[in-house]
């Protein structure tokens, strides 16, 4: 994650957000669990993984996450949690290799604005499918391509910092082209339109998916 994808996920608009509108929803799609076991992908600072705790009533939850500042956030977040949660270092393609778990061993996969951040993206899916049980369910939430699409806004510029220059370009050269911008993770930025989409589509979806 770079600097303003943290910004835009680390904040208490997302926590409020998350709380208040994500788990809501996908309990009302998915249903509540009776006191399972959750696995998450792409857990960031753990906030998701205490409302998977508090919220949909699992009993304990694994979390992974590659980037050892966000497990290291997660670990301290839930600590007050003890056995009933285990965080490590890993990736959603690869989670035999964070965690120790049989396949089949999980009720319910959780991933909160993660899809999108995992290039083998079908691999994590996969993944999440051999540890779920038979019957056990896939929880997600997940930017829209036409959120993704949008363009990016600009980035603040500090005070002081004067006017951007414009290259001088040589007569007779072709001038440089507009580099393409970058597609940003809108952080759960629900029920907005998205620009170029059709007015009033969400710019991230839930949705719970049921793997046999
Ligand atoms: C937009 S943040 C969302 C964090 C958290 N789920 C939330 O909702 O606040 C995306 C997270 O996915 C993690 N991530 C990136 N690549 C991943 C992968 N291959 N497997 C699992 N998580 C990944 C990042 O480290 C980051 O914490």
């Amino acid at each position: 994650m770079n600097r303003l994808e943290s910004l835009g996920v680390n904040n208490p608009v997302r926590r409020v957000i998350q709380r208040h509108y994500e788990l809501p929803r996908l309990a009302r799609l998915g249903g509540r669990l009776a006191g399972g076991r959750a696995l998450e992908i792409g857990c960031g600072s753990g906030y998701g993984t205490k409302l998977i705790l508090d919220q949909m009533g699992a009993a304990s939850v694994d979390a992974v996450d590659p980037d050892p500042a966000m497990v290291a956030r997660a670990r301290r977040r839930l600590r007050r949690y003890g056995d009933a949660v285990r965080i490590r270092r890993g990736t959603a393609e690869d989670l035999a290799a964070a965690l120790d778990t049989p396949d089949g061993a999980y009720d319910a996969v959780f991933g909160f604005l993660v899809l999108h951040h995992v290039e083998d993206w079908r691999a994590a899916l996969a993944e999440a499918a051999r540890v779920l049980r038979p019957g056990g369910r896939l929880y997600f939430v997940e930017v829209t391509s036409a959120a993704l699409a949008r363009p990016a806004p600009p980035v603040p510029r500090p005070p002081g910092a004067g006017p951007l220059q414009r290259r001088a370009v040589p007569r007779g050269a072709s001038p440089p082209r507009p580099r393409a911008r970058r597609p940003v993770d809108d952080g759960g930025g629900v029920g907005l339109p998205a620009r170029g989409g059709r007015a009033g589509e969400p710019l991230s979806r839930s949705a719970p998916v049921t793997l046999s």
